[in-house]
């Protein structure tokens, strides 16, 4: 069955049995990882065992510790792939209480930044992991705008096409990440740009995954359990 076949009859699915997953082949999915991909992924997968996420430390957020169980959601990843890569421009689409934030400012080089965008400011967050200090040095910066409104990355077009490394982490509701990614392709991002995408295996995120015809790789593994996906975004 191709993929289009099985959304097909996943619409016929009633409402109440709506929390499925699925197991589709790749027989029909033209987007093949690149060789560099894999590369990226076996080094951040080595580094992500290895790495302490003192960051959180002392912290006094109640939301449970996601980062401690392997493979840490995305959290480990994150600060893995920051360490492989070293990117000096990070972009991260979805604050929320900072825990992705912190992960990839914990590895960041000297003198590299994080700017992660948000409809809502980091301390309107209960349980938020931030800390006014956060901000201080500029290494950290929140930016409020909706980045899936249509043209609505234009004001940061700049920003964009300087990121070496773009974590996208919206609200899965099916639509909005599909909108960030149709904004994304609006900028030339640089060549070597890598994007991480979350929650791929949530069942209304799974189209708009498979829909990515840029070299990709699914590495949930060791990334968050819904879903983290790698994608060689200029290759
Ligand atoms: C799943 S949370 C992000 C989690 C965080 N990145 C982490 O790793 O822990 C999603 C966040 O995306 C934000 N968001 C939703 N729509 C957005 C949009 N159009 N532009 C920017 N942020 C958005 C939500 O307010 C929410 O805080």
């Amino acid at each position: 069955m191709t993929f289009e076949e099985l959304q097909r009859r996943l619409a016929e699915v009633p409402a109440r049995h709506k929390e499925i997953s699925v197991i589709a082949s790749l027989d029909d999915e033209p987007a093949l990882p690149s060789a560099r991909l894999l590369d990226i992924a076996l080094r951040a997968a080595s580094a992500a065992r290895e790495i302490a996420l003192s960051v959180y430390d002392g912290r006094p957020s109640s939301e449970p510790h996601w980062f401690d169980t392997w493979p840490g959601a995305h959290y480990r990843l994150l600060a893995a792939l920051v360490r492989t890569l070293k990117p000096m421009r990070v972009v991260e689409i979805g604050t929320f209480t900072g825990m992705g934030t912190l992960a990839l400012a914990q590895e960041l080089p000297a003198g590299g930044s994080v700017t992660t965008f948000d409809l809502h400011s980091w301390h309107g967050f209960e349980q938020t992991w931030l800390a006014p200090g956060d901000f201080e040095q500029g290494r950290v910066r929140q930016v409020l705008h909706d980045i899936s409104a249509p043209g609505g990355i234009e004001a940061h077009r700049a920003l964009f096409e300087a990121a070496d490394l773009v974590f996208v982490d919206g609200p899965k509701d099916g639509h909005t990440e599909a909108r960030m990614l149709d904004n994304l392709a609006t900028l030339s991002l640089p060549a070597h740009a890598l994007v991480v995408f979350d929650d791929i295996r949530v069942m209304n995120m799974v189209a708009t995954w498979r829909r990515i015809a840029r070299p990709k790789l699914d590495l949930t593994s060791f990334g968050h359990w819904s879903g983290t996906g790698l994608i060689d975004w200029n290759a």
